[in-house]
């Protein structure tokens, strides 16, 4: 459903725009329809970025991504996003604290949909039932008078009213309680098995990472470090950074530290660095890492790895 191709973002620094932050190197993976896949990595790996670029919010430096096979940057972008939405660590920062909430959905069927009233209303119902709200709860109501996982629910239902197809979701049980969470999570399994819902869930905590989803990404100052099936990546973790990750576990629901070193460039074709970027943090690091070119390796099916010690091919 979407896929990502090479996809690299630079954001420039300075006013001539020579120099610049790589936030993702050469990324590329795909979610399939009714796939959960959680994009997970330290504070600065790139994983918002990622999610912005998907949601056209930003350009890609390069690379491409594509969603129902044709490139994004095709689709005018109405027609975008009726299919792609995406919902946000804040809840309260998605509402005009102003307005009732109803609001969202009236602007939906304004600028989006443009149904007849009672159509539209018996869709937001729907929607809002199958997201476990009582739409009485709902309309009529100002932000400040619902939880943040009322709030969540309410986004994640005006993105099945306009029947989108996949969803970015950065951070979005971050600021909710432990129970809450778990029905967010839980609303999301059931959208992915009922409706088909693909979703990249982005997470810096693993555990609701493994919880979720059937695919995961590790990211690592900007790359992939390691993916594949959940199962695998979690029960047999093969990447030093990926088991450095597995066996801090028990601390991951803090938010993590930036990595020390951002990964800055000077310009033009030096932007790519050369070798491991985990290699001063690695204790596994031999000399042949300097020389390595970062791709993932396949080490058994359904399960790649960025590392020359791996010896799959
Ligand atoms: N608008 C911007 N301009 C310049 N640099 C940026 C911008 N947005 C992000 N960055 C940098 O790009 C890198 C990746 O940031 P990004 O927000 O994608 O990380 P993240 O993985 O989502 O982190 P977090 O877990 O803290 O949300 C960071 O080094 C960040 O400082
Ligand atoms: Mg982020």
């Amino acid at each position: 459903m979407i896929k990502l191709e090479n996809l690299t973002k630079i954001y420039s620094l300075g006013i001539l725009g020579r120099g610049g932050i790589v936030a993702v190197d050469r990324v590329s993976f795909e979610i399939g329809n009714g796939e959960i896949v959680s994009l997970v990595g330290e504070s600065g790996s790139g994983k918002t970025t990622i999610g912005k670029l998907i949601l056209r919010l930003m350009k890609p430096t390069h690379g491409k991504i594509y969603f129902m096979g044709e490139e994004v940057s095709r689709y005018k972008p109405l027609d975008y996003y009726k299919g792609v939405q995406g919902v946000f660590q804040d809840p309260f920062s998605s509402f005009n604290p102003v307005y009732k909430v109803d609001r969202v959905f009236e602007n939906v069927n304004r600028y989006l949909l443009d149904l007849p009233k009672s159509e539209f209303w018996g869709k937001v119902e729907e929607s809002l039932k199958s997201v476990g709200l009582n739409p009485k709860d709902v309309f009529g109501k100002y932000p400040h008078q619902m939880s943040g996982g009322q709030l969540q629910r309410v986004l994640i239902a005006r993105a099945l009213v306009i029947g989108a197809k996949f969803l970015v979701a950065d951070e979005i049980i971050s600021m909710l309680d432990a129970s809450t969470r778990v029905d967010v999570l839980n609303i999301l399994g059931e959208l992915r098995d009922n409706m088909g819902l693909g979703i990249l869930f982005i997470t810096h905590d693993l555990s609701l990472g493994y919880y979720i989803s059937d695919s995961t990404v590790i990211m690592y100052r900007g790359s992939v470090v390691e993916m594949g099936d959940t199962e695998k990546v979690f029960k047999n973790p093969i990447h030093p950074y990926t088991k450095m990750l597995l066996e801090s576990v028990p601390t991951l629901d803090k938010r993590w530290k930036p990595s020390e070193e951002i990964f800055r460039v000077e310009s033009g074709e030096r932007f790519f660095t050369k070798g491991c970027k985990y290699y001063s943090r690695c204790p596994f690091r031999r000399k042949e890492c300097l020389s390595f070119d970062g791709k993932l390796r396949k080490v058994e099916k359904n399960h790649w790895v960025a590392c020359i010690l791996t010896g799959g091919d």
